[in-house]
């Protein structure tokens, strides 16, 4: 009965959504999290927003927020922590039938306004155009970089004291120029900041309010591509930036080891930020599955995201030990499943700041039961999906 009832609300909600509009969503949520996929697939997106809808001359009232703190308005780029969410456009939620394999459980819209400012995404060439697709298009497609930039292009219009940041894997070796087209047929290029070195780390980014006033708050970051001076914005990761180890699978196994770019790995953590690099804290972990596959760990979720300091795995330790290692505070943090702990909340600790403007999102796992109000667990839902899918002849439907 409970089935029953579960899949004529799948095929109600499908026919709602539309086919079309159905498929994509599966796609992005079913992610085949391989290993050498997620080593791939490190894109950050900061984005920073500002909580008012204050004309930007007001931004320089103390009492205006920009990234939700007036105290963040005079601060550097680079001396703020910017909470990401990894693996944004992959989610595990109703449009995916909670696929495991989603790193998270709300869209990237909700997560600026619940106050993330750093968007991870993995991008694929499929047939000639730019999606977001988690390891291959073929297994899950969360739709077109394209449309994923209006959604975010869109929030910025409306959220004018916000200053966001995007990290994009480019998984196909695709050219700037690829790149740079869909930037601007989204709209969003006009919001790209370039920063004084294009090709080497800068130690003073802007302050907050330099970015808001020039209207230049979109911070883009693509993980090895050949910078374009016609699409100046997009910036190479790894000329600016260094990661730490990802794909841990031990909630003992994150430290702040450099671990990327590999140029730079006979460095240290911190001869790198004296060299004026931003450091980047991979805080997610994996569960090792049959056949090596990885999907992420969300049965630690809530220590892993807890901003306690004093937990083994926690964000907040973590977070900690990489400021007390490096001498300065990370600039990018990438989680999953952000709404657990919450995450932000050790990002308000490393900046300082008590933060206003941003809408309450629960810190509850989202699951079957809890969205439909059916018991059931994220697998046999997925199999039920699976043949309500087949059943309207849709082929792509993937369930890890
Ligand atoms: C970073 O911001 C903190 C907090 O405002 C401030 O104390 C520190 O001097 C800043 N660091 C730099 C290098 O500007
Ligand atoms: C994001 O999720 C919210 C809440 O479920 C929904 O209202 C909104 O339409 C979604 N946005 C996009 C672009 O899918
Ligand atoms: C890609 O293009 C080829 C050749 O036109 C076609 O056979 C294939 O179905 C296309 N794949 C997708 C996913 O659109
Ligand atoms: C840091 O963590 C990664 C992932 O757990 C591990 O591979 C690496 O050996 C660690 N480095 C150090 C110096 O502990
Ligand atoms: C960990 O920190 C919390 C809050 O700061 C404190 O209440 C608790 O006693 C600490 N636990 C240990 C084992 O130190």
């Amino acid at each position: 009965m409970m089935l029953l009832s579960l899949l004529a609300t799948l095929v109600a909600f499908l026919s709602f959504a539309g086919l079309g509009q159905a498929v994509a969503q599966q796609g992005g949520g079913n992610g085949g999290d391989g290993v050498g996929q997620q080593s791939k697939s490190r894109i950050a997106t900061t984005a920073t927003r500002a909580s008012t809808t204050a004309p930007e001359a007001a931004v320089s009232t103390s009492t205006v927020a920009c990234n939700n703190s007036p105290l963040l308005c005079s601060r550097n780029y680079n001396n703020i922590t910017h909470m990401g969410a990894h693996d944004s456009a992959f989610l595990r939620d109703s449009s995916t039938s909670f696929t495991v394999s989603g790193n998270q459980f709300y869209n990237a819209t909700v997560a600026l306004s619940a106050g993330i400012r750093l968007l991870q995404a993995q991008v694929h060439n499929q047939n000639g155009t730019l999606e977001l697709c988690h390891t291959t298009c073929t297994l899950l497609d969360a739709g077109t970089l394209e449309t994923f930039l209006k959604e975010i292009k869109t929030w910025m219009d409306a959220n004018t004291n916000e200053v966001v940041t995007l990290l994009l894997v480019n998984s196909d070796d695709e050219s700037a120029a690829t790149f740079g087209s869909v930037f601007a047929s989204s709209g969003i290029s006009i919001y790209g900041y370039t920063p004084t070195s294009t090709t080497g780390p800068v130690s003073t980014w802007p302050t907050l309010r330099t970015l808001i006033t020039a209207n230049t708050r979109l911070v883009t970051f693509i993980a090895s591509i050949t910078y374009d001076s016609t699409y100046p914005y997009l910036l190479t990761e790894f000329d600016y930036v260094f990661e730490t180890a990802f794909g841990v699978s031990s909630l003992s196994g994150f430290n702040c080891t450099l671990s990327r770019p590999t140029s730079l790995s006979s460095s240290s953590s911190s001869s790198a930020i004296s060299s004026g690099y931003m450091g980047l804290v991979n805080h997610f972990a994996d569960t090792v599955e049959v056949f090596g596959i990885s999907i992420p760990d969300v049965t630690d979720i809530a220590t892993t995201n807890s901003a306690s300091t004093n937990t083994t795995g926690a964000l907040g330790a973590h977070g900690t030990e990489c400021k007390s290692e490096w001498g300065t505070k990370p600039t990018f943090i990438l989680v999953d499943f952000w709404n657990v702990g919450p995450a932000i909340k050790t990002a308000d600790q490393l900046n300082g700041i008590t933060a206003t403007g941003r809408t309450s999102v629960t810190t509850a796992e989202l699951t079957a039961s809890s969205s439909f109000g059916v018991k059931g667990d994220p697998r046999s839902s997925c199999a039920i999906a699976g043949t309500a899918m087949a059943a309207l002849a849709i082929v792509n439907f993937v369930c890890l």
